[in-house]
């Protein structure tokens, strides 16, 4: 297919989460390649829900610029979708552990390490990780030396937005800024939680759609607007995370509410209240707009993501 024609946001969201929910299953090891134990417990958290924005990201980035080309994107793009949902899930696994946010609620279910113990949810959040970057090395399977170079591009952006100067990163941060490492308390201040929150969500958004752009063979300015472009989304979802989390719905989030405030976290709400936190949050969606427009890339679903991640209730 050349690119994802669906007429409207909610049938590009259809169509784009059924290929991503039967790649995800299909690009995951199975017993006998794996223990029968960790088979279920990746997937007790990967196909459990979720409403896959990272994926659709990838596969909607990739798709903004295929259709200049008419290129032929999902079979491109999948593998990349596939692999920062493994990550980002990953994340979430470890983030729920009572070392970290101790949640016992997670997309509607009981968090992974509550089922199977904390020992088994480490190891698996370490199986998707590893697994997202065998993913994307093999995947997809060609000689062409322009596809094995998009691949390494991805690659390395996934990779960085993924550790030290990415996720993991911004997780230290958001564990001292909430007192639980002995010694090491930081007090944010509104510049270093926006740095925070850049690093924590932010940079494995952003690297979504950038990866996307890049399997989609994206010229170096269209890359830098897609940069642009994510990074205040990647931004914005923060924001609004922290928003629901005062005012959401247990039910619809699928995870626990009133957490951030219990644990005594800095959030965009706490620093700044609701109000403008929102007004944040919009600024946010009107700079990511402009990027669009400046760049020629308003006849794409990013426009409309972008107003999904604002508006989202869960
Ligand atoms: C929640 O992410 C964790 C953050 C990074 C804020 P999502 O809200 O995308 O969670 P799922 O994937 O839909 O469950
Ligand atoms: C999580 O931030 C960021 C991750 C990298 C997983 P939160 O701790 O606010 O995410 P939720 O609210 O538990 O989903
Ligand atoms: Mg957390
Ligand atoms: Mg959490
Ligand atoms: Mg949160």
């Amino acid at each position: 297919m050349t690119g994802v024609r669906s007429s409207t946001l909610a049938t590009f969201l259809v169509d784009t989460r059924a290929h991503v929910e039967g790649a995800l299953d299909r690009f995951l090891p199975a017993p006998p390649d794996c223990p029968q134990l960790l088979s279920e417990a990746m997937r007790y958290s990967l196909l459990g829900g979720g409403k896959r924005l990272r994926p659709l990201l990838v596969v909607a980035a990739a798709d903004a610029i295929a259709r200049r080309t008419g290129t032929r994107v999902l079979e491109l793009a999948l593998p990349t979708a596939c692999a920062v949902e493994f990550i980002h899930t990953y994340s979430l696994i470890h983030d729920d552990l009572p070392a970290m946010d101790n949640d016992c609620l997670r997309r509607g279910r009981p968090t992974l390490h509550t089922v199977y113990g904390d020992g088994i949810a480490i190891l698996a959040g370490d199986a998707l990780q590893g697994e997202a970057f065998a993913l994307m090395a093999r995947e997809p399977n060609s000689d062409d030396p322009a596809v094995t170079a998009r691949k390494v591009a991805a690659i390395r952006v996934v990779a960085s937005a993924a550790a030290a100067t990415g996720m993991v990163g911004g997780q230290v941060v958001d564990l001292q800024a909430a007192g639980q490492v002995p010694g090491h308390a930081l007090a944010l201040t509104p510049p270093s939680l926006r740095a925070m929150h850049l690093q924590k969500t932010g940079a494995l958004i952003r690297a979504s759609a950038l990866g996307g752009a890049l399997m989609a063979g994206a010229e170096p300015s269209q890359l830098d607007a897609i940069d642009r472009w994510g990074t205040e989304v990647g931004l914005a979802f923060q924001i609004v995370d922290d928003i629901l989390d005062v005012e959401g719905d247990a039910a619809a989030l699928g995870k626990t509410t009133g957490k951030d405030a219990a644990g005594d976290k800095p959030t965009y709400t706490s620093l700044f209240g609701l109000e403008q936190a929102k007004a944040m949050a919009a600024a946010c969606a009107t700079r990511a707009h402009a990027i669009l427009v400046e760049h020629n890339l308003t006849d794409s679903w990013l426009d409309a993501i972008a107003d999904w991640v604002i508006a989202r209730r869960n």
